[in-house]
């Protein structure tokens, strides 16, 4: 597909930050490229910013406060309501721009990315008008007392490049539904749709300064923003031990922290499931967006008895995947996001290889044409075991490890053999089996039968370390508010 007009237009303009609604040069001078992974070409630059940025993007969140706090329910509904008819009607456009930034496939942002994040803002704006306080039924004489739901204050929202437009409406949603206002820093590798919303949040008529977006890496501004004392909030999507330093940055002023980390997820096929089902599903939930996903289905458990079966057919679709650029209709499968993100895969890879695990398909990185892209083979591998670093550690690659299982509790036991726990895909025609297993798994998120359904209105996080608090549905808004209780004397 041709690249739009607006999008080279806005690719090619000079990139700020946002502060107090204005386009601001970072203090610091320094900029960072902007890579397209799909031919390795430097797009354009943004800044780098520092600190110095980042005070002042604090300092403009907290001017911005009372005014949106005090703006009416209905009509701050209205202003993100019209950020999601915003995003919709610019979709191609925000779509271009993460295929650009990132190297996913036009297909999946025009049918994920961007649709889920307009409906995020519709779903959050029907909030507004119904966070409600409670009446409380003290059993004092002559006392009404009362709870009141307060946002936090200045929310602080650092986010990956695995999906660079969604992730920030993830956190925008809820937290300005609450009432909060907000420091964004996107990730350095895909920092483009971010800024193009922040665009779109100042044409739907937000009051200045409630969205800030600061550009800039972790060291440089994501970690001053996650220490800064002036944030009562951290929301965090990345690595575990970047969720790690971001807690203990939160210290100083026991700040509230969303971490949403990594995954080691487990996908079961049972003998008795729908092999044809399985195989599609297995498929997608590893080798979609890349595998650059939180929620990958990166460990397979097969049961003996279809394992040979299943594994056949997962390398034969996987060999049979067209790799190309996002803007290609006839590209199955884009580039990883970086020549870094590529290195680090391939080590895993490699790892495993030396551990004794069987390379079926893959494993190695695209050459000819593609050479000058971060471009990955779709990779399944057997003769796994849990010691095994493949089976342990995320790889957020295009890599499947295979392994198998005899019954029903050496399953949900392998399935929990790690310390992450975000999500989990089962797939038997037994439902009762489906329903046992999905009570015994340690995971935020059990898929009976498909894998990797989103909706905003299901809750969506991580047991054990892949972190706590929940995003999206209204557990998300919770996490945004608190509540305070007030008494009255009526003696
Ligand atoms: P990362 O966790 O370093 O980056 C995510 C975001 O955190 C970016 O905006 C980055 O600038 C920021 N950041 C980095 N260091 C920071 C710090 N000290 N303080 C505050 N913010 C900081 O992840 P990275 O390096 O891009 O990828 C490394 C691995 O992390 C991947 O291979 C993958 O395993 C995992 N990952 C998981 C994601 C998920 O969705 N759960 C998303 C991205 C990465
Ligand atoms: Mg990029």
């Amino acid at each position: 597909m041709e690249i739009l007009e607006q999008v080279r237009g806005f690719i090619d303009r000079d990139h700020f930050n946002l502060i107090g609604g204005e386009w601001t040069a970072s203090r610091s001078g320094a900029r960072i490229s902007v890579e397209n992974p799909a031919t390795g070409e430097i797009l354009t630059e943004i800044p780098s910013s520092t600190s110095d940025d980042v005070d002042e993007a604090v300092a403009s969140a907290r001017d911005a406060l009372d005014g949106w706090r005090a703006l009416m329910p209905a009509e701050r509904a209205r202003l993100m309501w019209r950020v999601g008819d915003l995003i919709e009607q610019h979709a191609d456009e925000l779509a271009q721009l993460d295929v650009l930034d990132n190297g996913k496939t036009l297909g999946d942002a025009m049918a994920v990315d961007i649709p889920l994040t307009a409906e995020i803002f519709r779903y959050y704006a029907g909030w507004v008008t119904k966070i409600e306080g409670r009446e409380l039924p003290v059993s004092i004489p002559d006392f009404h007392a009362y709870t009141r739901r307060e946002p936090l204050g200045v929310v602080g929202a650092i986010v990956p490049w695995n999906f660079p437009l969604l992730m920030c409406g993830y956190k925008l949603g809820p937290a300005l539904a609450a009432g909060n206002t907000i420091v964004l820093k996107p990730a350095e590798q895909t920092p483009l749709s971010a800024l193009r919303l922040g665009e779109l949040i100042g044409e739907a008529g937000f009051p200045p300064g409630v969205v800030n977006i600061v550009t800039g890496d972790g060291p440089g501004a994501g970690a001053p923003l996650s220490a800064h004392t002036g944030v009562d909030k951290v929301s965090f999507t990345g690595d575990y031990e970047t969720g790690r330093k971001i807690l203990d940055a939160s210290r100083g002023n026991l700040k509230r922290v969303t971490l949403e980390l990594g995954g080691k997820s487990p996908n079961i096929v049972f003998a008795d499931a729908d092999l044809e089902a399985a195989v599609e599903g297995s498929f997608a939930a590893v080798f979609f967006n890349q595998g650059q996903c939180c929620i990958a289905g990166a460990r397979l458990f097969a049961h003996r008895d279809i394992a040979d079966e299943l594994t056949a057919r997962l390398v034969e679709k996987a060999r049979a995947v067209t790799l190309g650029s996002g803007l290609d209709e006839a590209t199955e499968m884009g580039p990883l996001v970086s020549g870094v993100q590529l290195a680090r895969v391939l080590g895993h890879v490699d790892a495993a290889r030396s551990q004794g695990a069987e390379i079926l398909v893959g494993g190695e990185r695209a050459d000819g044409e593609l050479a000058n892209g971060h471009f990955m083979r779709p990779t399944v591998m057997n003769n796994v075991n849990p010691a095994m670093n493949v089976m342990q550690d995320e790889v957020f690659g295009p890599v499947l490890a295979i392994s198998t299982f005899t019954d029903e509790d050496e399953a949900v036991s392998l399935a929990n053999d790690v310390r992450f726990g975000l999500a989990a895909g089962v797939w038997t025609t037994d439902v009762r089996r489906a329903h046992r297993v999905a009570a015994g798994l340690q995971a935020g998120t059990v898929w009976l039968n498909t894998y990797g359904m989103f909706d905003v209105a299901a809750p969506y996080g991580g047991f054990k370390m892949s972190g706590y608090g929940r995003e999206l549905g209204e557990e998300s808004l919770d996490s945004y508010l608190q509540t305070k209780t007030v008494w009255a004397n009526l003696g």
